[in-house]
């Protein structure tokens, strides 16, 4: 959002403190904060990488803000005069429904919800403004985006909750359901990748497994009927809201021999721990966290132990598997490479 402070700029007369930050790319976060100038500002985040991102940022233009993570905006116990969502064109649009619905209830009554919007003319936000608050106003359009502001005029205390549940299973094993939000990858559907990869990792009974990467934690739960009563499983995510959702559907799914963290740098897990690590990385920043997710694992994997890593551009994730465990298989499935190594 290269233009975010000039479109705040152009309605921070509606602001009153306290003020909340809701999600944004952090770089834009930090220059409205700066711009509000006052240290009662809550920048929110739901994973803890983006936290730390608005944190350097903040620090690199000068400017004071809290920063807080928690899977959920409404988690927030403060209320706020204003909520400001800087939200980038290429957000995803799930996320910016459900936080305009969770800004709502953070704010207090007579409380303003700013939305910015990079798009030059954006049709979308208006209507998901009025569903929420009854009136939207907005700025014209223009080339630094849009703005959109509602006050809340009344305090209905029912949330409603966006979520999608969709279904996933081994081959033969039975059909699992799960729970996926907004702000999660893959949201409503089980990713093709996990699944290229569940159906070639060799997952025995007692295995100690790592779900590397988890998201709302499928892979895991379908590997732990593998795993069997006596194996393991832990789940590891940098965001929030995820790890919480792995939670929740590893016991819904009755896996209960399970361990949540929520890390940006595996911090938290044992070395030589894992029988098997299954990991599915993003591939954005330069591949930096499925160099991570590579050599960080090397030494949570037990001698013997067996790693996967899915990828669609094997060109890159081969070289750091050949450096950090010294040889590899690679096999085809569904048109991903799964890249498999061992100690
Ligand atoms: C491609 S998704 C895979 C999610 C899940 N395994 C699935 O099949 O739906 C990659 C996951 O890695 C998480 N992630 C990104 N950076 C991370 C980090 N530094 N540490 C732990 N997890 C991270 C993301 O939040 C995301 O949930």
């Amino acid at each position: 959002m290269k233009h975010a402070a000039d479109l705040f700029r152009s309605v921070a007369d509606r602001v009153r403190p306290p003020v909340c930050i809701a999600l944004g790319p952090p770089w834009a976060v930090a220059s409205i904060a700066k711009r509000i100038a006052r240290p009662d500002t809550v920048c929110y985040q739901m994973d803890l990488h983006q936290a730390g991102r608005v944190r350097e940022c903040l620090d690199e233009q000068g400017a004071t803000a809290e920063v807080g993570a928690k899977p959920d905006l409404w988690d927030i116990d403060q209320r706020f005069g204003t909520v400001v969502f800087p939200a980038a064109a290429y957000g995803d649009r799930e996320l910016k429904i459900d936080t305009v619905e969770q800004a709502y209830h953070v704010l207090e009554p007579g409380g303003v919800l700013l939305s910015l919007s990079e798009y030059e003319r954006d049709n979308q936000f208006a209507k998901w403004h009025k569903k929420v608050f009854g009136k939207c106003g907005e700025s014209p359009a223009g080339p630094n985006g849009m703005a959109f502001w509602s006050t809340k005029t009344d305090d209905v205390p029912d949330r409603r909750r966006h979520e999608v549940k969709y279904h996933a299973k081994l081959s033969d094993g039975a059909p699992r359901e799960f729970v996926s939000r907004p702000g999660t990858f893959s949201y409503g559907r089980f990713d093709n990748g996990s699944r290229a990869m569940i159906e070639v990792a060799d997952v025995r009974p007692g295995d100690a497994v790592l779900d590397l990467g988890c998201g709302a934690g499928s892979v895991g739960c379908l590997m732990a009927d593998k795993a069997g009563p006596t194996g393991r499983v832990t789940f590891i995510d940098s965001n929030l809201r995820a790890v919480q959702l792995a939670e929740m559907n590893a016991a819904a799914n009755g896996v209960t021999n399970a361990k949540f963290v929520v890390a940006t740098r595996l911090q938290g897990l044992e070395t030589d721990r894992f029988d098997v690590i299954l990991a599915n990385p993003p591939y954005y920043a330069k591949a930096e966290i499925a160099r991570l997710f590579v050599e960080g694992a090397r030494d949570l994997l037990k001698r013997g132990g067996r790693y996967y890593i899915v990828t669609k551009m094997p060109e890159a994730v081969v070289p750091m598997i050949f450096d950090t465990f010294g040889d590899c298989s690679v096999i085809e499935n569904r048109g991903y490479s799964l890249v498999m190594a061992g100690v």
